[in-house]
């Protein structure tokens, strides 16, 4: 990441009041000390720990991580609701610019009351350019819109309901390269293996039901950018990916990056073994060669394979650890907004962005049905396998599960020796 020319706020900077502008309505929510009204907009507060890392992720960018950290910094809200993202990225991230859409025109009193609250003019847009437009397009038309008049942003946020994915290629050839794009599914038929045609058609992955289903449907949506990027010529880093039970809503922030790299390394398929209960990656050249070495190769049923998707890791360490200092300076780590603690869910990622690990996770109580013992504590199984030199942690996606490196066979006797079986 570029060394930082702008040093971060020490606190989000908060809404100055518009001098010209009437009074706007009274609000009734809040986030963050932003405050904003509904109306009659889909929001939910439950969604606001995945605009917290948004914020955090967008306000690094602007500070560290473009070639000039001094040009505008340009954000576009595709499908803004009432406009709460479109009105954070002003107030907390510092964008210069705000184009907030979506496509019901009957919202937008609703968002213009909202982005009321911030200056539509402010000193450091360009002469003559306001800090903020509100529009009501489809969102791929607007996004093609913006490519075609080669105005291009640093965040693209696509907040969209369902698993369509038509606006991705559009959202990359709008983004600067370097730039951040937020993409969101709350299609879990698809994750979860139950809609293998949507799958395929919105992300290219042929998804049937995996004990990790919601790793999985990360995976997908990585795995879509990572294709439609490549197929422009460029490729993309997971910045983070988050999956909220709520919805459930699958979300990723992904950076693109000049150049195709090798296209496969992280992108290929998931084998996952009923009988034995390992999982196993392969790359397209090992397509012919997918089997688990427990089973008897005629028993098709037991190997259950995905794919393709996104196979490397999940979000960047570096990236995170420095989106967790940000949240501790704004005192926005240790607060628990939601039932979601920043502090612990970042830890928590961050752990999960060892690239030794592979792609799923185990379900604790599958090692101790499979060893024949009562559930080991989490902590003590994690510590044991850590000991055994393999790499190990909680993941943020499922409670009482595990990522590891480690094969579910020595899983199993690790398992056995906490509870002094073997
Ligand atoms: C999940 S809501 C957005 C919530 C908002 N981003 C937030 O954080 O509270 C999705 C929004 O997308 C809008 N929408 C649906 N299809 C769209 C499309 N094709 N183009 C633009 N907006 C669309 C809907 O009107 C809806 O307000
Ligand atoms: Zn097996």
């Amino acid at each position: 990441m570029a060394a930082a020319a702008i040093s971060l706020p020490r606190s989000p900077p908060l809404l100055q009041p518009t001098r010209r502008r009437p009074a706007p309505p009274a609000c009734t929510h809040s986030e963050r000390g932003v405050s904003f009204d509904p109306g009659s907009a889909f929001y939910r507060s439950d969604s606001a720990a995945g605009r917290d890392l948004a914020v955090l992720a967008a306000t690094l960018h602007r500070c560290r991580g473009r070639p000039d950290p001094s040009a505008p910094f340009l954000c576009l809200d595709a499908m803004c609701g009432c406009g709460v993202r479109a009105l954070r990225y002003l107030a907390q991230a510092g964008a210069d610019f705000v184009w907030a859409n979506d496509a019901s025109e009957a919202l937008r009193p609703v968002i213009l009351a909202n982005l009321a609250r911030f200056e539509r003019s402010s000193p450091a847009a360009e002469a003559g350019r306001r800090s903020w437009v509100v529009s009501h397009n489809d969102a791929t038309r607007l996004l093609s819109e913006r490519y075609l008049r080669r105005e291009y942003f640093d965040v693209i946020d696509v907040d969209s309901f369902g698993g369509d994915a038509a606006y991705v290629r559009a959202a990359l050839l709008a983004l600067k390269i370097g730039g951040l794009l937020y993409l969101t599914s709350t299609d879990w038929r698809s994750a979860r293996g139950y809609g293998s045609r949507s799958s395929l058609s919105s992300y290219g992955a042929y998804v049937r039901p995996m004990p990790y289903p919601n790793e999985v449907g990360l995976r997908m949506v990585l795995g879509g950018a990572a294709r439609e990027a490549s197929l422009l010529g460029f490729h993309i880093t997971p910045i983070f990916s988050y999956f909220a039970y709520h919805g459930p809503i699958y979300r990723v922030m992904v950076q693109l990056c000049n150049g195709k790299d090798d296209g496969i390394s992280n992108y290929g398929f998931i084998c996952h073994c009923k009988s034995c209960g390992q999982s196993q990656t392969f790359g397209f050249d090992e397509l012919g060669q997918i089997s688990c070495g427990c089973t008897d190769r005629t028993d098709a049923d037991s190997i259950t394979v995905v794919g393709p998707l996104w196979t490397g890791p999940l979000h960047d360490a570096s990236f995170l650890t420095e989106m967790l200092s940000l949240a501790n300076e704004w005192g926005w780590a240790c607060t628990i907004e939601n039932g979601v603690t920043l502090e612990k869910l970042l830890g928590m990622m961050i752990e999960e962005s060892d690239p030794r690990l592979p792609p799923g996770y185990i379900r604790l109580d599958e090692i101790s049905r499979r060893a024949k013992v009562n559930s080991p504590p989490l902590g003590t199984l994690i510590n044991s396998l850590r000991k055994e030199g393999f790499s190990a942690c909680r993941s943020h996606i499922g409670a009482n599960t595990i990522k590891t490196n480690c094969p579910i066979a020595s899983c199993i006797n690790v398992a056995r020796d906490i509870r002094n079986l073997r």
